[in-house]
């Protein structure tokens, strides 16, 4: 079955072609056919954030210019015929469709006269969780293209994708390869269930118990913050640009790194610049880490790195040393909520998903845990923990094979939507 997978929740425009064959837990192979992705971070970092209607606008800008490269790159046959195809007849309920996104709109319609239907057999859209006016792009991207080539849309929720490609199984080249343009090809991982899944983004924190793909329970998330909202506010706090996680992360590396030279604390901020002449040596708080349920709160870190650096100018050291403060609490609320919800409902594997799974000492803090009590860690292929169409294409591909097609006329962006409440009855 050919898929392709739409997404445009935040500030990535992605779009992805793969074949896949075999069910979830036999058999299962696919190869990337064509995978492109529009990053607007630089649109978006001089506001130290994501605007929803820039973002919106953006990915009507891009949505055809990435398809065109998709269906090229995967040697699509029909996608260079020019017969002018006679689009009259779906001219007018596309453009219904598009009639709030008429750049899309002015590139899709010459788009479509000038192509033929393209071989897939499903269209695998985010309809959510995300910002709203960004989702709805990509959901009217995708009835337009069902209206005009007869093809039918599957809904996807944006965290099972984050989970999804946490299970798949690519060659160490792969994403090298995808960016060279040579299709790659994948599979899943070997791991039992139950499985919990720990999905840590920009939007969200939770923690999910997975009994079978794809049926899921949220057992703990946070209450406030995101974990990666909290990165990027700390780095915004100590002058880094968005999205900030990777920039304070780096940070923090560079820290242990000189801690380990020098054995000394050095690199922490100094008493007096801390937080007063006579508190003790930095040290944040573990929010919730000892309380007997799974949920997580961020914004009290958050504020704890405000306080110490409100009205100050910090040296470059300081900033390491905060960072890794940061960073050191962070995983150690995420290790031990996570090993806790292993231990509760019984899980042989945790898969990591969501962009914060980028960062490897958190992934270095989970794997130490989980090896101790010989539970299987499954993470995203590098390069692919961040948003994708790939991770889209591969959840819809699950779904479609249980036929869970929506009728185009009802499909609705959801910002809010909810894990497990996917599919044809969302
Ligand atoms: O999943 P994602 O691409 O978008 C959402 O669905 O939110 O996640 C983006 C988030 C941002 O907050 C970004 O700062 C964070 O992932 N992030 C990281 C790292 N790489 C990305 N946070 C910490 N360390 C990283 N290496
Ligand atoms: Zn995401």
């Amino acid at each position: 079955m050919k898929i392709l997978g739409i997404e445009t929740s935040c500030d990535e425009t992605a779009v992805c072609l793969i074949e896949a064959d075999g069910a979830f837990d036999a058999g299962f192979q696919c190869k990337v056919l064509g995978n492109a992705l529009l990053s607007q971070i630089a649109v978006h970092a001089p506001y130290g954030g994501v605007f929803p209607n820039l973002a919106k606008r953006e990915h009507s800008r891009n949505l055809v210019p990435l398809l065109k490269q998709v269906l090229h790159d995967s040697g699509n046959q029909n996608v260079e015929v020019k017969n002018q195809n006679d689009n009259a007849k779906f001219k007018n309920e596309i453009q219904k469709i598009l009639n709030r996104e008429i750049e899309l709109l002015e590139q899709l319609m010459p788009f479509l006269a000038e192509h033929e239907r393209p071989d897939i057999d499903a269209i695998a859209v985010t309809h959510g969780p995300g910002l709203e006016p960004a989702l709805w792009v990509g959901v009217n991207f995708a009835r337009a293209l069902s209206a005009a080539w007869d093809i039918p849309i599957v809904p996807v929720n944006h965290l099972e994708g984050h989970i999804a490609i946490a299970a798949m199984k690519m060659g160490e080249s792969s994403y090298a390869s995808l960016l060279q343009n040579t299709s790659i090809r994948g599979g899943l991982k070997t791991f039992e269930f139950p499985a919990i899944a720990l999905l840590i983004s920009g939007g969200h924190t939770e923690l999910n118990l997975v009994r079978e793909w794809p049926i899921f329970k949220t057992v703990g998330e946070t209450r406030d913050d995101a974990v990666g909202e909290a990165f990027d506010k700390v780095a915004r706090m100590i002058g880094l640009p968005y999205p900030g996680g990777p920039h304070v992360s780096a940070l923090a590396a560079r820290a242990r790194t000189n801690a380990e030279r020098t054995q000394n604390d050095a690199e922490r901020i100094p008493r007096e610049s801390a937080s007063g002449p006579h508190s003790s040596a930095l040290s944040l708080p573990r929010p919730m880490i000892h309380e007997d349920n799974f949920d997580f709160s961020f914004s009290g870190l958050k504020t704890a790195v405000l306080r110490l650096v409100k009205d100050k100018t910090l040296t470059e050291v300081e900033k390491m040393g905060l960072s890794r403060e940061f960073e050191d609490a962070a995983a150690d609320v995420l290790v031990a909520k996570t090993v806790r919800a292993v231990e509760e409902y019984g899980a042989q594997t945790v898969l990591v998903g969501g962009g914060v799974s980028a960062n490897t000492h958190i992934k270095s803090e989970l794997k130490v845990a989980l090896d101790e009590i010989g539970i299987a860690l499954l993470y995203p292929p590098h390069g692919f923990e961040t948003d994708n169409a790939l991770m889209i294409a591969l959840a819809g591909y699950f779904r479609a094979l249980n036929k869970e097609f929506v009728d185009p006329d009802t499909l609705r962006a959801n910002g809010n939507l909810r894990l497990g409440t996917t599919g044809a009855n969302a």
